[in-house]
């Protein structure tokens, strides 16, 4: 029987502006627009291939995966198979090059290489737009993994304009994001539930009204390469985001204690002079962004906390790829 196949990587990325609660959930529109930047160092490699099986099957780093989250794949295959006027169904391996169950989200990387790989392999030519968009399908924040360095997802006015553009090339800025792994468990609630508890909480709409201004100066910050700027909005986009989740009914806390040792030590480094800033996304490990040239530095700091299990380094990364 014939099959088609392709690979793609991509990697996964740190929002700088957050993403969180939809003015749509099943197209996933956001409230507000959110900028990211990429990391170089994580991928998901994922290879789809049409033709020679009965059903739609999904392999993430060697263990099989039924349920939601193969529903959630065949839901993006289905759309590539319709675009395309086929109707195989597809096998799905994907690996991702950091430890599963360390806390580093896989769906922005792993629906970025999932785009790419099921559009390739059904003989789609996607423009990066419309890739950004089908990503975009199976979890919001893939959107932003597409395009290449430091991105930023227009929330757009529908489905068709609500893609992930890159502002700057991962070469702008030689930034790194430090991971502080404070906490491996998987989390309670996923992101998918947490947007849609966004709207219950009376701070959701403050944070939302005041995207606009955080976006443009973080935007400004990027292009500027204005460190302190970006170090002052980030965590107050961080912080307004966690307020929400915190206020949210029922609530959201995310955080460990060893997340607040983080960012207190991260704040009196930064006192001291020491360009470091903290974002935490929606789980309890820490990424403090610095200049690369800190980094060794920070790290060494970092894993002397304690609680702190690991910490990551990746500089800015590129776009998704196809791998020959
Ligand atoms: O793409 P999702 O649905 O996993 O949502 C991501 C939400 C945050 O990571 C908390 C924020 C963001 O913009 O990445």
């Amino acid at each position: 029987m014939k099959t088609m196949s392709a690979t793609a990587q991509a990697s996964p990325n740190i929002a700088f502006i957050k993403y969180w609660g939809n003015r749509h959930s099943a197209l996933r529109l956001p409230v507000n627009g959110s900028i990211s930047m990429n990391l170089a160092n994580l991928h998901t490699r994922t290879t789809v291939t049409f033709g020679g099986v009965e059903q739609d099957s999904l392999h993430i780093n060697g263990l099989p995966v039924s349920g939601k989250g193969l529903q959630r794949v065949s839901a993006i295959l289905g759309l590539v198979r319709q675009r395309a006027g086929i109707s195989l169904a597809a096998e799905v391996v994907s690996e991702n090059n950091f430890p599963t169950g360390a806390g580093i989200a896989s769906s922005a990387s792993g629906f970025a290489a999932l785009a790419l790989a099921a559009s390739q392999a059904a003989g789609l030519n996607l423009e990066q737009a419309a890739l950004s968009r089908l990503a975009r399908l199976g979890s919001g924040s893939a959107s932003r993994s597409i395009p290449s360095g430091f991105v930023e997802w227009q929330m757009g006015s529908g489905d068709e304009d609500s893609v992930a553009v890159s502002i700057a090339p991962p070469e702008h800025w030689a930034l790194a994001d430090c991971v502080a792994v404070v906490a491996a468990a998987e989390k309670d609630t996923g992101s998918s539930e947490g947007h849609d508890l966004a709207p219950s909480s009376p701070l959701q709409a403050a944070r939302v009204a005041d995207a606009p201004r955080r976006l443009e100066i973080c935007r400004r910050a990027i292009l500027e390469r204005d460190f302190t700027a970006l170090a002052e909005i980030i965590e107050q986009d961080s912080d307004l985001m966690h307020a929400v989740m915190m206020t949210s009914r029922p609530a959201l806390f995310y955080w460990q204690p060893a997340t607040l040792s983080v960012m207190a030590a991260v704040r009196r480094s930064r006192r001291e002079g020491q360009p470091l800033a903290y974002t935490i996304d929606a789980g309890a490990n820490v990424h403090v962004i610095c200049p690369q040239s800190h980094a060794a530095q920070a790290q060494q700091m970092l894993s002397q906390i304690p609680g702190v299990q690991a910490v990551l380094v990746s500089p800015v990364g590129g776009g998704a790829l196809i791998l020959p």
